[in-house]
């Protein structure tokens, strides 16, 4: 008898997605050229659950039912390209390959071409939850060929998370759409993970807050509103105690980000594309910033900061704090979906912004009772450029920008390294300008080099004589 899936790449994710699908009542066959991975999948297959695990390649394939629906779940990059190119040789026309790692768009568009051409299919998917939300119930962002998602389409659903019953996955486009929102999605993580942690820095400097008032903070965040998995972890991080020393682990922890790639490569798109998404490039920016810890010692030394002057009202201060986290956040979120639209203009990927806010409703790392607020947004108006040009969401805004503003004042005054907070601001301040100075900077490009501007009270190109031809 033959098995209905089968998965390539047997780490944590892998395996935990494969259970999860073995769960749902499919049988389930596992890849990994890592005997140990293979045996340690057999080890954990759940009662009543149909798995089997492999390390002969063919001997995968050829236990697969036709056509053969085959998930990748390897590290972005090589290893895909390497897997394909080992794997294409034994499969048959119609078999269905989807690379469900958090690939580069570009590299999907081009296997998807390589793959058609014999005559199989080839589909790019976003998975987000980590690897709780791989084993239980992730958000997943497929895309590609229509005829291949049809085949997969049931299965995903049940896997998925919910929310209200409803599942949190559906078809995000054509081409390479799947990875390109995975990638936004990632681009937005990083935004709110920067504002989550600035705001940390300024209620421990700016309040004394310790971690316990800190974990208090964050619960009572987590209760209204705010309520996201992010700010959830960061609750629960906070009364993390350290194994190794007798505070807690969070204090411990090296101030330098690593990153894998995703954040940076939606700031190089939104530049290649022309939207402006401030607020990631800023979270990007942040972490490579951080590592640059020995240089940081050194100038901190050389440019001693006065000390932070405490907030008067401790109670207030930690309440505009949160309301410019929400704000910001509900910022980076609308920059990262500013640049969904743009992207599936350009690439024709026909994306459904009020799903792509649907399915992140739940399962994902950006998952926050906000999206319910942008899935209502979506619904009303399916076209809608920017978020913040909703009339309800407009309202939220307008009631949390006094705070936005003086958390971001307090920052600069004090000193303490605000940037995606000042971005979020900045980037809201400039969208909703009518008119910004960009008319002299439109002069001093025609002024040395000719480059012509437009007029506000005619039609037309011009170009002037600037200080008589003395240029
Ligand atoms: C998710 C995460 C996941 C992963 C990121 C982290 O949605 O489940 O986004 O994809 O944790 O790749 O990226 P960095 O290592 O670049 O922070």
């Amino acid at each position: 008898e033959k098995y209905n899936y089968g998965v390539v790449g047997l780490g944590v994710m892998g395996r935990n997605l494969l259970y999860n699908i073995a769960d749902n009542g499919f049988s389930v066959a596992g890849f990994d050229l890592d005997e140990e991975k293979v045996i340690e999948l057999k080890n954990g297959v759940a009662e009543g659950t149909k798995v089997i695990g492999s390390v002969s390649l063919e001997e995968f394939v050829i236990g697969l039912d036709i056509p053969r629906k085959i998930i990748l779940m390897v590290p972005a990059g090589k290893p895909v390209d390497a897997v394909l190119e080992s794997i294409t040789p034994f499969l048959t026309p119609k078999d269905v390959v989807i690379d469900a790692g958090n690939s580069y768009f570009k590299d999907t568009e081009r296997r998807i071409a390589d793959l058609t051409s014999k005559n199989l299919h080839f589909m790019g998917m976003g998975v987000s939850g980590g690897e709780q939300g791989a084993r239980r119930g992730p958000s997943i962002m497929p895309g590609g060929d229509l005829e291949a998602f049809n085949l997969v389409k049931p299965m995903l659903e049940v896997i998925s998370a919910k929310i209200n019953g409803e599942p949190c996955t559906a078809y995000m486009g054509k081409g390479a759409a799947g990875n390109y929102v995975k990638m936004v999605h990632n681009g937005i993580e990083y935004a709110i993970m920067q504002l989550i942690s600035e705001a940390y820095d300024l209620l421990r400097k700016g309040a004394n807050l310790n971690n316990g008032q800190l974990y208090e903070v964050f619960k009572k965040w987590n209760k209204g509103e705010m309520n996201s998995f992010l700010i959830e972890i960061t609750r629960d991080i906070f009364k993390q105690k350290d194994d190794l020393t007798d505070g807690f682990l969070v204090d411990q922890i090296l101030d330098k980000a690593g990153a894998k790639g995703t954040g940076k490569w939606t700031s190089e798109q939104a530049m290649e594309i022309g939207v402006s998404i401030p607020t990631i490039d800023i979270a990007v920016t942040s972490r490579i910033l951080s590592a640059y810890k020995e240089e940081r010692v050194q100038a901190s030394q050389l440019y001693t900061k006065d000390e932070v002057g405490t907030t008067e009202n401790t109670e207030l201060f930690i309440k505009e704090v949160g309301d410019a986290l929400y704000l910001a956040t509900l910022i980076s979120y609308a920059q990262g979906l500013a640049l969904l639209v743009k992207a599936s203009e350009e690439y024709q990927f026909e994306t459904p912004l009020k799903d792509v806010v649907k399915i992140w409703r739940g399962g994902c790392i950006i998952r926050s009772v906000l999206l319910e607020k942008f899935y209502s947004a979506y619904t009303e108006n399916p076209n809608l450029t920017n978020i913040l040009l909703n009339k309800e969401i407009s309202e939220i805004v307008k009631s949390k920008i006094k705070p936005l503003r003086n958390t971001a004042s307090f920052a600069v005054s004090n000193g303490i390294p605000s940037l995606g907070i000042q971005t979020a601001l900045g980037y809201f301040d400039a969208y909703t300008t009518e008119s910004l100075p960009v008319n002299l900077l439109q002069a001093q490009r025609d002024y040395f080099g000719a480059h012509t501007y437009q007029r506000v009270d005619r039609e037309g190109v011009f170009h002037a004589f600037w200080n008589n031809g003395n240029n």
